[in-house]
């Protein structure tokens, strides 16, 4: 038999394709992505490979349930690769980019209701400061709020940069980043609720892996990163009792064992062939 596959990330199906290539014949691959636009490109690059190539709508999230439904529980490999696809930074009317202008969406789903306009037009501002502070690690975020309420109604992406750059004295501009990509990353993250989206995923990840199977995860920033990297912990444990506590009373096992004990970065030739690579870092466990 050959392996089971789930692409939960599958983008422009650049990783999708490669898996195949290693699959079949024999092996089947489901591709999930809540983009209606990367579901579309994805059927299209995976047609060549007719019904071992499954393609679905859907978060990452209902992982589960998409994976019982479509027959591809239990799988051999899950693969995430967090955050945008190219195709979205680079399509100014979807509204994730700082450098060109496009309206106030960053929904990745286009379908689903919360859009960053509403966010900066309609909530308090205490809100917009914590979603800054908490999801863009931005220590501006009280000020940038600030500018932001003031400047209402902001209609586009433009607009928003310059709120922050106002907010944000001259001589406290990052060196190597825009000074409002902590800003849009930080509305994206609330957008599409990434976090909540991350943790009930790996989570289902782990439930719908085979024994002996792999899951592995793509992410790009140190909030993603970390949930991955603390569920790993606790799950590769027998026991998650305090260290002071003499007896283990928690009846923890370990459910995974980790594959990657550091993660894995990119080669400066990759770094080198793909920039937006460069703070890729990849982690892998074992179902046990
Ligand atoms: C970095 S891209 C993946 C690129 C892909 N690996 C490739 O080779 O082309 C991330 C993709 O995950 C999708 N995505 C992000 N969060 C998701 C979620 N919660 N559920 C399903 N898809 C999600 C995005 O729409 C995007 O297309």
């Amino acid at each position: 038999m050959g392996a089971v596959a789930i692409d939960c990330t599958l983008g422009q199906a650049g990783h999708a394709r490669q898996i195949m290539e290693r699959i079949t014949p024999g092996g089947r691959l489901l591709g999930i992505d809540r983009d209606p636009a990367a579901v579309q490109a994805g059927r299209e690059a995976l047609a060549a490979f007719g019904p071992a190539a499954v393609v679905v709508h859907g978060r990452f999230s209902e992982l589960g349930a998409i994976a019982m439904e479509h027959g591809f529980s239990p799988a051999d490999l899950i693969l995430f690769d967090f955050g945008l696809s190219s195709g979205q930074v680079d399509s100014p009317e979807r509204g994730f980019s700082f450098r060109a202008e496009g309206p106030l969406d960053m929904r990745m789903d286009p379908t689903s209701r919360l859009t960053a306009a509403h966010i900066v037009n309609d909530f308090d501002a205490s809100e917009i400061e914590r979603i800054l502070r908490q999801y863009g690690e931005e220590r501006w975020a009280h000020r940038i709020a600030e500018f932001i309420v003031a400047r209402r109604p902001l209609r586009t992406t433009r607009d928003l940069v310059q709120a922050v750059e106002a907010a944000i004295p001259r001589r406290a501009w990052p060196r190597d980043i825009h000074v409002a990509t902590r800003t849009f990353q930080g509305l994206r993250i609330a957008v599409n609720d990434e976090l909540d989206e991350i943790e009930n995923a790996i989570r289902a990840a782990l439930l719908t892996l085979k024994p002996g199977g792999r899951m592995a995860t793509i992410s790009f920033h140190s909030l993603e990163d970390r949930l991955v990297k603390s569920f790993f912990n606790v799950e590769s444990k027998d026991c998650i009792c305090p260290p002071q506590q003499p007896v283990c009373t928690c009846g923890h096992r370990a459910a995974l064992r980790i594959v990657t004990r550091h993660p894995v970065r990119p080669s400066e030739a990759e770094v080198a062939a793909n920039p937006r690579a460069r703070s890729a870092r990849l982690r892998v466990a074992e179902k046990l």
